[in-house]
């Protein structure tokens, strides 16, 4: 590649991440802030193993798409104001909070039907530990996890109905977030290997459920895009295939799949 052409395909990548940012800003008020500025650690019981179940809560626990196209539009997941389990005390949306760390979720910006026509800001609390700080939220009404969850993602952001594997996976995620003992038992157990969260897909597959496949499949491409860096680009590319060609065996040749998902689960082996 000769310079200029280097110029132009680097202009055009700042073009597109600079579009892209203004894309989620437009949505939201200047001054506002949905991302932490520090990384936040995990804090997971290291003997602790992932399974399918944690996994999929995990990148649940990750996606916009739980909380439905107005969180979509912003970028917004349960990880943003929750960070890796923990509190984003950064968190501030013009309008809706007091101070970094605070949000009204009671205001018609995030479902027609919730505005309580006071502006009351609340802290975003911690979920670690969250398995023994129940009953859940400001209003303490809601005795368990898998109750609070559906009311956080139905009544607070108006979005889709969770179905049951969405919030067993969610809520199995939460049970796994411990509190800060100051002796490191709790440290951040190792990130989920790709081929462990490509096993999400198997049970739509085992099942023939495609609905069921099409959103597990976009799960994990989410987590790819999130995981992508210059040294894994061509091997994600190529998993990305893999998924589209298995997406296509799933309609035209059903009696195929098993031989197709073992190809994909081999590739990612190497
Ligand atoms: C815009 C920020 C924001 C997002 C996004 C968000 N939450 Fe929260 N969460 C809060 C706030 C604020 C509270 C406390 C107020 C309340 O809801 O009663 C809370 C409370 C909770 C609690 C209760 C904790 C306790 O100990 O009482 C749980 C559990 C929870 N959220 C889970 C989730 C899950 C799961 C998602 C994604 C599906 C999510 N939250 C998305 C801000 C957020």
């Amino acid at each position: 590649m000769n310079r200029t052409v280097i110029s132009l395909s680097l202009t055009l990548l700042l073009f597109q991440v600079s579009f892209a940012f203004s894309q989620s800003a437009l949505w939201l008020p200047p001054g506002s802030r949905t991302d932490a500025k520090t990384r936040i650690p995990e804090l997971i019981d290291k003997n602790s193993a992932w399974n399918r179940t944690t996994i999929l809560g995990k990148l649940l626990f990750n996606s916009p798409s739980v909380l439905g196209e107005k969180a979509v539009r912003i970028g917004l997941s349960c990880n943003s104001c929750h960070p890796s389990g923990h509190v984003n005390t950064d968190f501030y949306i013009e309008g809706l909070s007091d101070k970094p760390g605070t949000i009204d979720l009671t205001n018609s910006f995030w479902r027609d039907g919730t505005e309580d026509k006071t502006f009351n800001p609340v802290p975003i609390p911690s979920l670690r530990n969250a398995k023994e700080t129940a009953p859940y939220g400001t209003l303490q009404i809601l005795p368990t996890l898998p109750a609070f969850t559906r009311h956080v993602i139905v009544t607070e952001f108006g979005g889709p109905e969770p179905d049951q594997e969405t919030l067993e996976a969610l809520v199995a995620y939460m049970l796994l977030l411990e509190k800060e003992t100051g002796d490191n038992r709790f440290i951040q157990a190792q990130t989920p290997s790709i081929r462990a969260t490509a096993d999400i897909l198997s049970p739509a597959i085992e099942a023939r459920d495609i609905n069921r496949f099409d959103r597990n499949s976009s799960l994990f491409r989410e987590e790819l895009g999130r995981r992508i860096n210059s040294k894994n680009e061509v091997a994600f590319k190529q998993i990305v295939q893999d998924l589209k060609k298995l997406r296509q065996t799933f309609r035209d040749k059903p009696e195929h799949l098993e031989k197709a998902f073992e190809t994909l689960l081999a590739g990612l082996d190497q």
